[in-house]
């Protein structure tokens, strides 16, 4: 028989994206109104079940006025995995688990369950903690739009949103000066962010990894622009994008990290390269952390919204162990297990890539 809750818990974990606020207003409503439960805040990531003081009562008026706010009231944390648990000490990094401790605080604040919002290293953590008997239900966020299981992350619609609207500022730029535009989009290892704001941008090139690129292609392209009188060029590059047979380019490691490497730089790599090759002036423009800020869009408002009644609804059905996905047109679960054994990459057969070769546009394949 299933567990009956009278008091959950919520963290946001990971890299944050537009939209969080929502869940969590849309969780904590639907838990008050719906079942009665207390709610509890917990900042921070799972760093707020390993520290004291940083799980708080999440009242309902303390969720009004956050549906259209970026980031997350509660903070977030992509460094305190409980599994594995890592801390300087003299310049060395030591690693513990300290799953023990985070069991033995959620027994002391009586919380019965877990909402946990997260990618795939937060839900790869939530997975772990249902094998340890806690009741967890998971909320897949990203902008990468890179977990299984689910038609769509909250929080994509927006940065896509908000790389279209950039890119179509460094389009005009770009027109004045004859250049040839690098725009250089996140996604890690992923291509949706570089090509759904490529197509709605009108991008010539663009480039992800899935589909490595031949340098000699790219250079073709612009060079067949160019001979019919199309002086400037528009790429969109994803950060995990690499050459054929090279490797993606890695900006740093975060050894704290769940997930370590930080990928960045290969839009730098690309306008150098085709300001030697070509002599035609190229610039890059890295996008980076205004892709995953500001106020989430209409769609992902209501997707969180969805996701955050959702996730209180399958965890007063007892469902421990799921996320709530989208399978259009209804808000579904699956088993975490299934969410997080392989990431959702770019097929070079989708509709999407089909139609934008069909219209010109060049993967750089
Ligand atoms: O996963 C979301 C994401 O924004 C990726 O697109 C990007 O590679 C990474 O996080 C950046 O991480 P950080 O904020 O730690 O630099």
């Amino acid at each position: 028989m299933a567990k009956t809750i009278k008091k959950i818990g919520i963290l946001t974990g990971g890299g944050d994206c537009p939209g969080l606020n929502a869940v969590i207003r849309a969780a904590v409503k639907s838990a008050i109104l719906q079942h009665n439960w207390e709610v509890m805040g917990i900042e921070d990531g799972f760093e707020g079940l390993l520290m004291q003081g940083k799980v708080r009562p999440l009242l309902y008026d303390m969720v009004k006025d956050i549906l259209d706010r970026g980031g997350t009231m509660l903070g977030s944390s992509n460094r305190a995995n409980p599994f594995a648990y890592k801390f300087k000490i003299d310049g060395r990094i030591i690693t513990e688990d300290r799953s023990a401790q985070l069991l033995e605080n959620l027994n002391n604040y009586a919380i019965d369950a877990l909402i946990i919002i997260g990618g795939d290293g937060t839900l790869s953590i939530a997975e772990k903690l249902h094998r340890m008997g806690i009741p967890v239900v998971g909320v897949p966020k990203t902008i990468d739009n890179d977990l299984a299981a689910t038609d769509v992350t909250f929080g994509f619609d927006t940065a896509v949103n908000t790389a279209t609207q950039a890119i179509d500022k460094i389009r005009t730029t770009g027109e004045s000066h004859h250049r040839v535009m690098v725009v250089e989009v996140m996604g890690r290892y992923a291509g949706w962010i570089a090509l759904q704001s490529g197509i709605a941008s009108g991008a010539d090139l663009i480039l992800i990894p899935e589909i490595p690129f031949k340098l000699d292609t790219v250079y073709q392209v612009i060079r067949e622009r160019a001979s019919h009188g199309r002086r400037h060029s528009i790429i969109v590059v994803s950060e995990g994008a690499k050459p054929e047979g090279g490797e993606m380019v890695i900006k740093k490691i975060v050894e704290e990290s769940h997930d370590a490497i930080r990928l960045g730089g290969i839009g730098k790599m690309l306008a150098d390269k085709i300001s030697d090759e070509l002599g035609i002036e190229s610039r890059e423009t890295v996008l980076g952390h205004i892709q995953r800020g500001g106020s989430p869009s209409a769609f992902d408002r209501i997707l969180s919204t969805r996701m955050g009644a959702g996730a209180v609804r399958v965890l007063a059905e007892g469902k421990f162990g799921s996320m709530v996905c989208l399978k259009t047109p209804t808000i579904a679960s699956v088993p975490l297990e299934d969410a997080i054994t392989h990431l959702k990459l770019v097929t070079p057969d989708l509709d999407s890539v089909r139609a934008a070769r069909e219209i010109g546009v060049s993967f750089g394949d």
